[in-house]
């Protein structure tokens, strides 16, 4: 595919085969010598584990063009953690930290024609994933697996970008208190497509999770983190077993304390005590900081800053994050993998 026919200033969140992809396989117990390939597709046994157990997972992250040329990788390195303790969980086996970085690197340098220019407000999403293949039927771990990244140039997530949108609370939920909400497995997404698209029918964004346990603390978004600020501006993030730890929201704590100067409170955001907070926002790698601008809950819509503008605390944020992540501002030691 040419690159002159994207719009990089209008790109969404959709799919575009890029050039070459990494793949490799685990067999007899081990990682195989990984490859690029202009393949597509994958020709895997109709006996996987991934199709009919849901064992696989899969992580997101983003290369971002620099204002001098040069690309960033964001906290690869925190992607390849996650993704060792979400195969934990599936019991699948894990590429190595070293190994997961080294494939981005290679997967980004490779597609570096797709990488949206500096200042579109675009980026490069990484979409590594582990999955169960091989001949099987028995409810056990595959034979074999599969690790690949591929890439696609994408903006905004959320539609429009930078502006407020409002998101329901669900009724279902995504995850079970001891299940796998803290894993990036596919099975948590699969069971929040129905409520998702119950949201979107009624023009919510997406919807917002209670915990699973009391229903009384919101917990996270389908796809992002929650964080709010309350009027003494501290910045307020769910703790939960249940809850996608974020690198988005493990960054924002960060930068909220060392950059900010708030006072940071991982803890439990009770459903009824909304009104402590002036802002709120949904944050992750697709979603970058996408401000709430209202909460449906029981049919009542809660307002936090304005339906329509976005709050001066969370624009800091915002701004101190994507400064970071495109080298215009400083970033703290260990966060950027230049490609
Ligand atoms: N929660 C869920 C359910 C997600 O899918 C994501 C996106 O990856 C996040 C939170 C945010 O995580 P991160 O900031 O690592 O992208
Ligand atoms: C991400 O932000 O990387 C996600 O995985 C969110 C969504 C696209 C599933």
């Amino acid at each position: 595919m040419g690159t002159n026919s994207i719009d990089w200033d209008k790109l969404g969140f959709d799919y575009i085969k890029t050039d070459l992809r990494y793949l490799s396989y685990w067999r007899a117990g081990v990682w195989q010598e990984g490859t690029l390939t202009e393949d597509n597709v994958l020709h895997i046994s109709e006996g996987s584990t991934a199709l009919h157990y849901g064992q696989q997972c899969f992580e997101g992250l983003k290369a971002y063009r620099c204002k001098d040329g040069s690309i960033n990788l964001f906290r690869p390195d925190q992607n390849a953690l996650r993704m060792q303790r979400s195969c934990a969980r599936l019991l699948m086996p894990a590429p190595e930290v070293d190994a997961f970085v080294e494939a981005c690197t290679k997967v980004v340098a490779a597609n570096e024609r797709f990488i949206p220019p500096y200042g579109s407000g675009g980026a490069l999403y990484l979409r590594p994933f582990v999955i169960g293949v091989g001949d099987n039927i028995g409810v056990r771990t595959a034979p074999e697996f599969i690790f690949s990244i591929f890439c696609i140039p994408v903006g905004a997530y959320f539609k429009g970008g930078l502006k407020p949108h409002n998101f329901v609370i669900s009724s279902y939920d995504r995850a079970a208190p001891n299940g796998t909400g803290a894993a990036k497995v596919g099975g948590n997404y699969a069971a929040s497509l129905m409520p998702g698209s119950l949201a979107k029918k009624h023009d919510f964004a997406d919807c917002i999770y209670l915990d699973p346990q009391t229903h009384s603390k919101i917990e996270e978004v389908g796809s992002a983190n929650f964080f709010a600020i309350t009027h003494d501006d501290e910045f307020v993030t769910p703790k939960s077993p249940s809850v996608l730890p974020g690198i988005t929201r493990l960054s924002l704590i960060e930068l909220a304390k060392t950059r900010l100067g708030l006072t940071v409170t991982e803890g439990d955001v009770f459903i009824d005590k909304l009104d402590q907070f002036k802002e709120a926002g949904a944050c992750g790698t697709a979603a970058v900081i996408s401000p709430i601008g209202g909460i449906e809950y029981q049919e009542k819509m809660h307002v936090f800053y304005s339906l329509e503008d976005v709050g001066p605390i969370t624009q800091r944020l915002y701004k101190e994050l994507t400064g970071v992540q495109s080298g215009d501002v400083e970033a703290p030691e260990g966060w950027i993998v230049k490609v």
